[in-house]
Formats: structure tokens, C-alpha cells, sequence
């Protein structure tokens, strides 16, 4: 941890595993699970239990921890999954998809007629993506546009269900303003990230993007029109309905 880091964590980490000797992390996949928030071995229990993936999501998370993309990895993806679900989302609005891992998460739960925007700055990343979005038999689900998530978010005069946001941490407060105004009542702006691997909690932050993180999120709890809870596993998934 960084000069700065909260003293929280590893208080918290001895209450919970009070008068054990800690197992050791076997955290192999640490861009998928991300240290700092749970305790290690607590997190490489929540991921033990994880159902199998199929073989495309597979394939992804490995190149993924092989290339050390950033993705949200399968607790995440779950969770993206059951939202989706729960709330008969049908219009998802994804900013910042990359390799298009959670795309796929979202594209299975949105189902026959409803449609996934696949937003990512980089051509190769989009390339990449499709030959996922084929294989998995989603394609026709994924609109899928290359460019700044921002400028095509604004671009859209619609309202979506869902619009997720895992784009560049200096941006989350610019992002916030945008998105609100395209999301439906009772729709859902989810963000990854959120807890920035406990720099949130820093007492003198100094990187923009931690900065940028910590109004983003005042943002969001502070919004009459937001309800907005932080799921803290992995590295912090804010879920924030529109009222
Ligand atoms: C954390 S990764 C996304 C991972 C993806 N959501 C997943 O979990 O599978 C962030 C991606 O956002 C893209 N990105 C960052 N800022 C962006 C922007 N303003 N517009 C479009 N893409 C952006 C980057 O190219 C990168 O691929």
C-alpha cells in the first residue's frame, strides 16, 4: 500500500479473522481479483467458489491475466449479469469494454431483442471483442462503436436500462454528468472501480485519478436523484439507481 493507506484495512482484516493464523494469498489471477479492498485469503475464498465459466469467457479471463488487461473479472461479471436480470434491463449503454469480458456478461443477460453498446477507444480492442461476440453467439446483441465513450454517449439521444462506466478514472466526474441525463427512471448507472484499491481512503490523495474517483463518488451519494451503494469486492462496483 501507499504512503497514506488506511489503517481500516488491516484493522478490519484482524477482526474478521480473529485468532487465525492468515492462510497465505494464492491470488494467481491478481488482475481479476485485485488486493487491498478484502483480505486476501478471503477474497481467494469468494473466488474459489465461482462456477466454472464457458469456454470463451475462459479464454478471456486467461489472455486477460496473461496481458494484464484490466477486465472485471467473473465475481464482477456476475454481479453485472444478475443486474441486468433482476431489472429486465434491455438497453445497456458500456463505456470503456476493451476486450468486451463484462460486454459478454451483459449481452447474455439483455437476451433475444435487447441490445449491448460496446464503446472502446482502441481499434485493436474492438477487433479483438468481435471475434469473442461470434463465438459466444452474441454479436447480433452488441452494437459495437470505436471512439471516445463520452463524445458516443453524448452522440445518443435515447434512454438505456443499464449504462456501465469503466473508462478512464480522470473522467468519472465528467461521466457522471453525461450519463445521468440518458439514463431511464429507475434505471441503473453502475461503475467499477470505485474503492481504487484503497487510495479512496487515503488522507492527502495525490493522483488525479484517485482525486477524480473521490468526486465521482461524492457525486453520486450526494444526487437527489441517485440511491447509490458501493459493492466492495474486487475493486468497488457502484450501483446507483435513478429515482
Ligand atoms: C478497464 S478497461 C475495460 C474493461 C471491460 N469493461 C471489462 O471489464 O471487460 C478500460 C477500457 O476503456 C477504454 N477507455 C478508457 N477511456 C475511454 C474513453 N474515454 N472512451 C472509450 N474507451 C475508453 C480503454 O481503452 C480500455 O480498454
Amino acid at each position: 500500500m501507499e504512503d497514506g493507506a488506511p489503517a481500516r484495512l488491516s484493522e478490519r482484516s484482524s477482526v474478521v479473522l480473529e485468532g487465525d493464523e492468515l492462510p497465505k494469498s494464492k491470488a494467481t489471477k491478481p488482475d481479476l481479483q485485485m488486493s487491498g479492498i478484502t483480505a486476501g485469503p478471503v477474497e481467494d475464498y469468494l473466488y474459489s467458489m465461482l462456477p466454472p465459466r464457458d469456454e470463451v469467457l475462459t479464454k478471456m479471463e486467461d489472455e486477460a491475466a496473461k496481458r494484464k488487461i484490466p477486465i472485471v473479472g467473473p465475481a464482477v461479471g456476475r454481479i453485472l449479469h444478475r443486474l441486468a436480470l433482476m431489472t429486465g434491463a434491455k438497453t445497456v449503454f458500456e463505456m470503456g469494454s476493451a476486450i468486451g469480458y463484462s460486454t459478454i456478461w451483459w449481452a447474455r443477460a439483455v437476451g433475444e431483442g435487447g441490445l449491448v453498446f460496446y464503446t472502446d477507444g482502441d481499434r485493436k480492442n474492438a477487433e479483438e471483442a468481435r471475434g469473442y461476440f461470434e463465438k459466444a453467439g452474441v454479436a447480433s446483441r452488441i452494437n459495437m462503436t470505436t471512439g471516445d465513450a463520452l463524445e458516443v454517449l453524448s452522440e445518443h439521444k435515447q434512454e438505456f436500462d443499464i449504462i456501465f462506466n469503466d473508462v478512464d478514472k480522470e473522467d468519472y466526474p465528467r461521466v457522471f454528468r453525461l450519463a445521468l441525463p440518458r439514463l431511464r427512471k429507475g434505471g441503473l448507472f453502475v461503475t467499477d472501480n470505485v474503492l481504487w484499491s484503497g487510495r479512496v481512503a487515503q488522507k492527502s490523495p495525490k493522483e488525479a485519478s484517485t482525486k477524480a474517483i473521490l468526486e465521482f463518488n461524492r457525486l453520486l451519494y450526494s444526487s437527489p436523484d441517485l440511491f447509490t451503494t458501493i459493492l466492495p469486492i474486487r475493486d468497488g462496483v457502484a450501483v446507483a439507481v435513478k429515482k
